[in-house]
């Protein structure tokens, strides 16, 4: 079977843009990885658009055409939605049409512009994502969600309050490295356990921000370019679980994160043990430590040691989050899932400046929608 080439990447800075719009945002991110692939604009057969809510965010639906016009191209324009698993998605769309045939050359762009709202009207249409009926009707929100994901681990597993804070200490440490970071200030222990409560046990520094940005991938058949660099997408799992947390058999285990990684590692015919870099759904501190566990990294329960012991730090066995994770690169919603993959195709291109891990060859990308409803991983390979 053809491979996936990635032909370019894009991405804007994270964080409050007050001065741009989502449309600007979106076409920055995609000019820069049409440059970067060096083609005319011409070759791209289709576009997927990787957006939660810009609707409730900013009143603009219908991202498709609009993002299509702005960008001068009348080919097919779809836009994707999965709460949070947005950019991952529409990401996997592009794959699998590539994939069949049809198409050679897609472009991918995730989008969100989320700081125009206070953070009240933020927070009720991130909730959107989970069950109406049973969760945001009673005024729980996502920090509230995690919280009881994290207080489970704790009780289950003795997981610790500070071992949830280095997940945080780490991001930000990896961020500081990262141009594009929302957040690029250090952190200890300490101030993530003093910082303002959110939802007990979780802090203001247990929590990914609120944020606006773009990334882009331009995709294509394997010899449909040639590029200097070639990295691979190579497989492509996706899977969904009960929206509310209440019908979930385990709170410490994220399903659909369990089936997307086993159908993306028989994909790619290899063990987790295989993978050199990770970039995973930290939308809360917790979050962090389940996806260890849940895409096979460590045993399950052991998550809060894997932080301990360093090892998903930069010089650790198997570097997290390099870009600084959604913590503290930024989470805007639709967004991530395509800035993970231009992070991991940074890091095996050898293109990731301060924060380079030294020979990876093989990456793994991690994106879940609201409290694990639904998740996309994806699997990348350098190919020089
Ligand atoms: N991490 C680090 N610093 C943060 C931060 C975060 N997550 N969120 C805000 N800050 C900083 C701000 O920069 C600001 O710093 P300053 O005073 O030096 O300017 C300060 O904290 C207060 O910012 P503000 O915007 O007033 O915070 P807030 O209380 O309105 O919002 C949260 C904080 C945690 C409630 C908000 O970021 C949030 O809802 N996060 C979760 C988002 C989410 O649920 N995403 C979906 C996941 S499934």
């Amino acid at each position: 079977m053809q491979k996936v080439l990635v032909a370019g990447i894009g991405i804007t800075k994270f964080g409050e843009h007050w001065e741009k719009s989502l449309r600007e945002l979106a076409v920055e991110a995609s000019l820069q990885a049409i440059n970067d692939a060096g083609i005319d604009k011409n070759k791209i057969d289709a576009l997927w658009i990787g957006n939660m809510s810009s609707g409730r965010f900013i009143g603009q639906e219908h991202l498709g055409a609009l993002i299509a016009g702005e960008l001068g191209l009348n080919v097919p324009s779809t836009r994707i939605e999965a709460a949070c698993a947005s950019g991952g998605l529409a990401i996997r769309h592009a794959y699998l049409s590539i994939l069949s045939g049809k198409i050679d050359c897609a472009l991918v762009i995730g989008v969100e512009k989320m700081t125009d709202l206070p953070t009240e009207e933020a927070t009720i249409t991130l909730a959107t994502a989970s069950d109406q009926e049973w969760e945001a009707y009673y005024g729980v929100t996502f920090p509230g969600l995690y919280a009881m994901i994290a207080k489970r681990h704790m009780h289950d597993f003795g997981t610790t309050r500070e071992q949830l804070a280095l997940v945080a200490v780490k991001n930000h440490e990896h961020a500081s490295l990262n141009p594009i970071a929302q957040f690029r200030n250090k952190i200890t222990v300490e101030d993530v356990l003093s910082s303002s409560p959110v939802a007990e046990p979780l802090n203001l520094l247990d929590c990914s921000p609120i944020t606006d940005g773009a990334a882009a991938i331009l995709l294509c058949r394997e010899n449909f370019v040639k590029v200097e660099k070639p990295v691979y997408l190579v497989a492509s799992g996706h899977a969904v679980d009960t929206i509310a947390l209440h019908e979930r058999k385990s709170l410490t285990e994220l399903k659909a994160t369990k089936l997307a990684a086993k159908m993306a590692y028989e994909e790619a015919k290899i063990k987790p043990k295989e993978i050199d870099i990770a970039e995973v759904h930290d939308c809360f501190t917790i979050a962090e430590i389940i996806a260890y566990e849940d895409l096979g990294f460590c045993e399950k329960g052991e998550g809060g040691k894997l932080i301990e012991q360093g090892e998903t730090r930069l010089n650790g066995s198997i570097p997290v989050n390099t870009s600084g994770g959604l913590k503290a690169c930024g989470h805007p919603v639709g967004a991530t899932g395509v800035k993970q993959a231009v992070e991991v195709v940074l890091q095996l291109r050898e293109e990731a400046g301060k924060r380079q891990v030294k020979h990876a060859q093989r990456a793994l990308t991690h994106n879940v929608g609201g409290s694990g409803a639904t998740c996309v991983v994806h699997i990348w390979e350098k190919g020089f």
